[in-house]
């Protein structure tokens, strides 16, 4: 595997989504290959496991939601991620593995270390070479997220303790690699944020 896999993580409304179309454009102007995929859906079987939270009458319970969730991982690193990696290209991946251990480990109560085992195997041992963290209050990303007015989903109905777990848990995976994972202050406007960005993949590509 000759490629990069950079994955982006952080509660919901940390403006992850824009970010990472913008690191794209920024990475490709300087020629590199670049690929641009999500979690859950970046395969049809992930679409499918996406829409089956939002079925009516649907409520898996926590383990249920670690095992679709792992499943759709799986399906993402076997069909796209790894050959892509193994072409060489940039990947960039809008939620991953560290996802699960905040939504479900810290958010959920499912064990942190069982999460960590089953994604051991989900992705193959295919691990972000960098990880960027969109850091924020988790009451500015559900506003932001309600004032574009779109339809919210399973998880962004949760409660804000939910949020609060969710993001403390990405924190202490910030704890445990720091070397890996990279805070971003996501409650600057985007430019400053973007800058930030850049600033964190240009260190990684310099190897600092
Ligand atoms: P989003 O990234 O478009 O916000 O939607 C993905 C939703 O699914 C988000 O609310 C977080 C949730 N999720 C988990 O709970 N666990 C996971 O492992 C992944 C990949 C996503």
């Amino acid at each position: 595997m000759s490629g990069v896999l950079i994955t982006l993580e952080g509660v919901e409304g940390s403006g992850k989504t824009t970010q990472m179309m913008r690191l794209g454009r920024w990475l490709r102007r300087q020629g590199r290959k670049v690929e641009h995929t999500r979690e859950p859906d970046g395969t049809r079987l992930g679409v499918a496991v996406r829409r089956l939270f939002e079925r009516p009458g649907v409520h898996p319970k926590p383990l249920v939601e670690v095992f679709l969730f792992m499943a759709a991982r799986q399906q993402h690193v076997a069909e796209k991620i790894r050959p892509w990696l193994d072409r060489g290209r940039v990947v960039l991946c809008d939620r991953y593995a560290d996802a699960t251990v905040a939504y479900q480990g810290y958010g959920r109560g499912v064990d942190p270390d069982l999460i960590r085992e089953l994604n051991a195997r989900a992705t193959s041992g295919v691990v972000p070479d960098l990880t960027l963290l969109f850091d924020l209050d988790p009451a500015a990303g559900l506003q932001r997220n309600r004032a574009m007015g779109r339809r919210l989903d399973r998880f962004e109905r949760e409660k804000l303790a939910f949020h609060r777990r969710v993001r403390q848990g990405y924190h202490e995976i910030l704890r445990a690699e720091p070397k890996r994972v990279r805070l971003i202050r996501a409650g600057e406007p985007p430019d400053v944020v973007e800058a930030e960005v850049r600033a964190v993949v240009e260190d990684f590509f310099r190897g600092a």
